[in-house]
């Protein structure tokens, strides 16, 4: 029995031999459920955004593992080892960005090369034991980073870095809801964050499900928001983090982040070490995903853009350690990032 406040979202679960995802492209307007028997449709639950935010994608990869191991080791005992590799590849070819996807089944591979014999429950608790250890490391997080606040104060979140992107709690918004149960924060802003709309979707609708109020504001208003004085940090989450501390994040995090700086408001990234890629020099090497342009030219399935217009549709960016007041992780903070002090965290 922990005291954490604030917690009730939880978006996969393990049950009755299957994985379970909320579907988020549905919230808020409807809240259902899908179910992944086997890896394929696991794998087109990650490409297709029912799941998404890189702890819950690394999660659910490593779920979706347990699935494969399952079915090859049923249909062919002698050489399922071999035929997995397929099913890897399937689930790593979903996502580009988000390095957790990649690390998951790394661990799993690793574990699977150990294994002879029926390999799932094995399996399935390394993918449970992943899926605890995130939670709990999201509650580190909260606590370090709502200590950095300092004076009571509001502040701008982007995207959707919460529970529903992790195991539960969240990374950016772990914080936010423990410094929320501090009195820590007068006013928690949202960006709506297009074009997919985690802000004004998930991140409003998972803040109100915990009784947080939330105000959201349309992505240009925030060089305005930050003028106001009102707004002390910047708090996100990252795809992946670079051995020099750059955060690669949500389109938009950057333009945040640079007018941040200029209005003196401090940026926080929130983000577990799975989340750091020390075989990742700098951020400009960081593979950014592209999606497809109708995303940005029509909303829910009806046209919005001009006829015959084009779209290029980045949804990630990278925001320069420069930029970045401090990285909080489960590890500690780094204040001020840097390659050495990156270094030195994950030597721990
Ligand atoms: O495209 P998405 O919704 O998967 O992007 C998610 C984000 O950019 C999050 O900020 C990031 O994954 C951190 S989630 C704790």
């Amino acid at each position: 029995m922990n005291n954490i406040k604030y917690d009730s979202v939880r978006p996969i679960h393990w049950r009755d031999d299957a994985l379970v995802l909320i579907d988020q492209r549905l919230l808020p307007g409807a809240h259902e459920e899908i179910v992944c028997h086997d890896v394929e449709a696991t794998a087109h639950a990650i490409r297709e955004m029912v799941v998404r935010g890189a702890p819950a994608i690394g999660i659910t990869a490593a779920y979706g593992v347990v699935l494969a191991a399952r079915a090859r080791h049923r249909q062919a005992p002698a050489t399922w080892k071999q035929d997995v590799e397929a099913d890897l590849e399937l689930l790593a070819g979903t996502r580009p960005t988000a390095v957790n996807l990649f690390w998951a089944i790394e661990r799993m591979r690793r574990l699977i090369q150990t294994l002879d014999d029926d390999p799932a429950p094995a399996l399935l608790q390394a993918a449970r034991d992943l899926h605890e250890a995130d939670i709990e490391a999201n509650y580190r997080m909260g606590a370090l980073g709502a200590a950095l606040i300092g004076s009571p104060c509001a502040v701008l979140t982007h995207c959707n870095a919460g529970a529903l992107a992790t195991g539960g709690y969240g990374t950016a918004l772990g914080v936010i809801r423990a410094a929320h149960a501090g009195q820590g924060i007068t006013r928690v802003y949202a960006d709506e964050t297009r074009p997919w709309l985690q802000g004004a979707r998930l991140t409003a609708w998972e803040l109100l499900q915990d009784g947080i109020p939330v105000t959201l504001v349309a992505e240009g208003a925030a060089a305005h928001l930050m003028k106001q004085g009102e707004l002390g940090w910047v708090i996100v989450g990252s795809d992946r983090i670079a051995a020099n501390g750059d955060v690669a994040n949500k389109i938009g995090t950057y333009n945040l982040a640079v007018t941040a700086r200029y209005h003196g408001v401090k940026v926080m990234v929130v983000a577990p070490t799975s989340t750091i890629d020390m075989n990742m020099p700098a951020g400009d090497m960081i593979p950014i995903e592209t999606r497809d342009e109708s995303e940005l030219l029509a909303l829910q399935g009806q046209r919005v853009a001009a006829a015959g217009a084009r779209a290029w549709n980045p949804v990630f960016d990278v925001t320069p350690a420069e930029l970045v007041d401090a990285i909080v992780t489960e590890k500690g903070v780094v204040k001020v990032p840097d390659r050495e002090k990156m270094a030195r965290l994950m030597a721990q």
